[in-house]
């Protein structure tokens, strides 16, 4: 019997332990013609049918609507992003020309990510928070985050912003982080649907997963003895704050998850990270950097899907609004993408949750929530 019962968990057990292979980039799904027709159709309806994917009658029926209307190859790519956290499991999926994207309808880039018109992006809404709802997982939106704004951001270059480490930077590198990793109750899936990118400007992707099995170097990252910063989103005053310590590494020992940003904790000089703390980060990066894939070029209609505790982002410096033709650099639309942020689980996160609102984070600075006057005006 006791045979019986260890064989069967041996059909749920995954390959913790690769070291000779560890992954080094994301799968690359390509769509066909006929299933971007179907998601197409599947938004147009959806549209129809609910108005607004942030419909509280859609979004509660969101994993239902998942599995009935998506192709089954991008469902079942996507329930296996919810399912392995193994050694072989990189992080990310790039889902390669998931919609065809009219550029005319869409018209010109707006200025920044305040003058969208939200109605030129609802199906995309529909198609994104469908993707989530198969791992399973749910769209949230974070205060933190431009105070809610909604279940799907758009991430626009700003000129004001230009050199900021924010998603409406551009001339700087964005240096690889995962999503607020000064919270923690971060996003666990992130999806990046690109409307435009003229520019060609390449995605860059870490995972903790490419290490292979955490070496010596990691050890010291599980320690909770880390400062992170609010993001560049923040002055530097209230940035930093009196926040609690946290560790880079955790979960699994053996094969851990990770909350990382280099721009705030090893580069950012007022982070006030103890000479330790910086000593073991710089040594992780050292190893970390050379495992940055940034081959991927995104177009027009790409979906990049992550798992916000194996793998971080982000994009090298680029010229919005310019692109390359042969020798020269001639105007072009800015660079346009939608994000979309999930849980797994909605009871985890009701303590750091809006009172009246299940889906909205309230969580200011690992662990601090925003104070109740803040929740009782929205
Ligand atoms: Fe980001």
């Amino acid at each position: 019997m006791e045979k019986q019962i260890f064989a069967q968990e041996n059909t749920l057990k995954r390959d913790w332990f690769s070291p000779e292979n560890p992954p080094l980039n994301p799968a690359i799904v390509i769509i066909t013609a006929i299933e971007r027709l179907e998601l197409e159709r599947i938004g147009r309806s959806l549209r129809k049918q609910y108005g607004s994917y942030e419909s509280p009658e859609y979004i509660d029926s969101l994993h239902l609507n998942a599995y009935k209307i998506l192709p089954e190859s991008i469902a079942r790519a996507l329930m296996r992003m919810g399912t392995d956290f193994s050694a072989s499991q990189y992080g990310a999926v790039v889902f390669r020309g998931l919609i065809d994207v009219d550029q005319e309808a869409l018209g010109p880039t707006p200025s920044s990510w305040q003058e969208i018109d939200k109605g030129k992006i609802m199906e995309y809404g529909f198609i994104c928070s469908l993707l989530h709802g198969a791992v399973p997982s749910k769209p949230v939106e974070y205060y933190v985050q431009r105070k809610g704004g909604g279940l799907m951001h758009a991430i626009i270059p700003d000129i004001n912003m230009a050199y900021s480490q924010t998603g409406s930077g551009s001339k700087t590198e964005l240096f690889v982080h995962t999503e607020d990793a000064f919270l923690f109750n971060a996003a666990d899936f992130l999806s990046f649907l690109f409307l435009r990118n003229d520019e060609k400007v390449p995605s860059m992707l870490y995972s903790i997963r490419s290490h292979g099995k955490p070496g010596e170097a990691m050890k010291p990252l599980f320690e909770e003895v880390f400062k992170c910063p609010k993001d560049a989103n923040f002055s530097q005053q209230d940035a930093t704050g009196d926040a609690p310590h946290a560790s880079i590494l955790y979960g699994n020992p053996e094969a851990p998850f990770i909350r990382f940003d280099a721009a705030e904790q090893i580069f950012n000089e007022d982070a006030g990270q103890s000479p330790e703390a910086l000593e073991h980060l710089q040594k992780f990066w050292n190893e970390a950097q050379g495992l940055i894939y940034d081959e991927f070029i995104p177009e027009a209609g790409d979906l990049i899907f992550v798992n916000n505790h194996l793998c971080a982002h982000g994009r090298n410096a680029f010229t919005a609004g310019f692109k390359q033709e042969g020798d020269q650099l001639v105007p072009c639309e800015r660079r346009m993408m939608l994000r979309m942020m999930s849980k797994t689980s909605l009871i985890h996160i009701q303590p750091v949750a809006h009172p009246q609102n299940p889906y909205l984070v309230m969580e200011e600075h690992y662990g601090k929530i925003y104070p109740a006057t803040i929740s009782s005006t929205l």
